[in-house]
């Protein structure tokens, strides 16, 4: 018998009150999060006035979700969580191509485009070629591999942000490989931009005295029959923000020069193979 809650024994206490039957990875999982979320009151001795302030941050974090927005993955995601369960959960061998962070502007179930079509139906930003082939560990190609790919426009929001001013799949498309695993298109040099900040998580980034900007890069998701899914960015190099990201999506792996093609209409390339891991 443990007694009533103390300060010293809180974590067994609240700990001791679980079932004997339950769910053991949920036992795991709670155990470790009371033990640490006690720890951390312990350790900056929590006043009243900021426990209040961080249920009315959460109160509000949750009140300004809709279907558009998910306010608590731009929580996690600026707080490195959502990049630190990637890294857990995505250790990959040398040679493979990194995960990054996923964001919140995909859209599934867009039309599939032939190789070579212009995503950029705005007509706005500076064009780049895009080319590469998604390869195995061994470097042969993947055929069929389904490629989704998304960026924002030349004034840094997505098509989803500003529907009533950008047209529907505005810098986004899908292709899938033929045999030789290939892939090309037509898009713009993505900019860098703020993630949304007029809401609690925009509030926190200024008291921290953080930037909301990520550096520019290209959005992919690229998924094939027997292979792990890779959910990617292509950054371009020199970008003001790459040592700043603020929700921490840079790999070195996954910086591009982009080449400056002189003479003809397409004033950029980005050429990227894509190395996929067997399931
Ligand atoms: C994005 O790159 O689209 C993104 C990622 C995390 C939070 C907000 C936006
Ligand atoms: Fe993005």
């Amino acid at each position: 018998m443990l007694g009533y809650f103390t300060e010293v024994n809180s974590v067994e206490t609240v700990n001791a009150r679980m079932g004997a039957t339950i769910n053991p990875r949920v036992r795991q999982v709670m155990s470790s999060l009371v033990g640490h979320l006690h720890a951390f009151v312990k350790d900056v001795q929590l006043t009243q006035e900021e426990w209040e302030y961080a249920i009315n941050f959460l109160t509000r974090t949750g009140q300004i979700c809709s279907d558009e927005r998910q306010e608590f993955i731009l929580l996690s995601d600026t707080l490195g969580v959502s990049m630190l369960v990637d890294a857990v959960n995505n250790r990959r061998p040398a040679g493979a191509t990194e995960n990054t962070v996923f964001g919140p502007f995909h859209v599934a179930g867009g039309p599939v485009r032939p190789m070579g079509y212009n995503v950029n139906l705005d007509g706005r930003g500076e064009k780049c070629l895009y080319r590469g082939r998604v390869v195995d560990l061994q470097g042969e190609p993947i055929a069929g591999a389904r490629i989704d790919v998304w960026s924002d426009s030349v004034d840094g929001f997505y098509d989803v942000q500003q529907p009533n001013i950008q047209p529907k799949w505005n810098n986004r498309g899908t292709f899938i490989t033929g045999e030789d695993g290939a892939y090309h298109y037509l898009g713009i040099k993505p900019v860098s931009y703020p993630i949304p900040d007029d809401g609690p998580v925009g509030q926190m980034l200024i008291a921290l005295g953080r930037h909301p900007y990520r550096p520019a890069h290209m959005h992919y998701l690229i998924v094939a029959e027997g292979y792990q899914k890779l959910v990617t960015h292509i950054f371009a190099a020199g970008d003001t923000y790459l040592e700043s990201d603020t929700v921490f999506g840079v790999k070195k792996s996954l910086i591009l020069d982009f080449k400056k093609v002189e003479g003809d209409s397409i004033q950029w390339e980005a050429a990227f193979d894509f190395v996929l891991v067997r399931r």
